[in-house]
């Protein structure tokens, strides 16, 4: 037997303001997109902003569904969009705003594993680290070099052939 270790630094933003600007900015278009949620069932909203190398913002908000299953996470809403209009282009950056009606999202609230799983599909695809940043409603912002980071140990392609 031998241990296999891997590690994930992320770095943390006391606040928008310590951001850099256009990172700021697409925070912002994050958080205006969560503001557009549609999340009557866990009063959970997300938004999310992707940055493309063709300077296109792609954004999306978590979409629920009476059925609870059917919904589906801003992230994958924002990334599925982007893979289908412009299948082209990479994604440079992606940030991503997380509040709740029920309690408090005043720290950074990372992708669930699905969407990270979706989010290094395109990471593999196009050959160039996305960057993630993530938040709660307010306060520090944290920060990812990569998707893969956030997903050691990922399951990819070449599993299959
Ligand atoms: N949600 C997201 O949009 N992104 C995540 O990464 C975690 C969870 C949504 C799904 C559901 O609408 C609500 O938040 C509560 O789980």
């Amino acid at each position: 037997m031998k241990k296999v270790k891997k590690e994930s630094t992320i770095y943390v933003f006391d606040d928008l303001q310590e951001l850099p600007k256009d990172v700021a900015y697409l925070m912002e278009k994050a958080i205006e997109a969560r503001s557009r949620a549609y999340a009557p069932y866990s009063n959970f909203e997300v938004g999310a902003a992707l940055l493309l190398d063709n300077d296109e913002i792609i954004t999306g908000n978590n979409q629920e569904n009476a059925s609870y299953p059917s919904g589906l996470c801003a992230e994958r809403t924002a990334i599925y969009y982007a893979g289908s209009q412009y299948p082209e282009a990479k994604v440079i950056r992606m940030a991503i705003s997380a509040s709740s009606k029920i309690t408090s999202t005043e720290t950074p609230i990372p992708p669930c594993g699905a969407c990270r799983q979706a989010m290094v599909e395109y990471e593999i695809k196009q050959t160039h680290a996305i960057e993630v940043y993530f938040m709660g409603s307010k306060g520090a912002v944290a920060k990812s070099n990569s998707v893969v980071n956030l997903l050691p140990f990922v399951f990819d392609k070449t599993a299959l052939f």
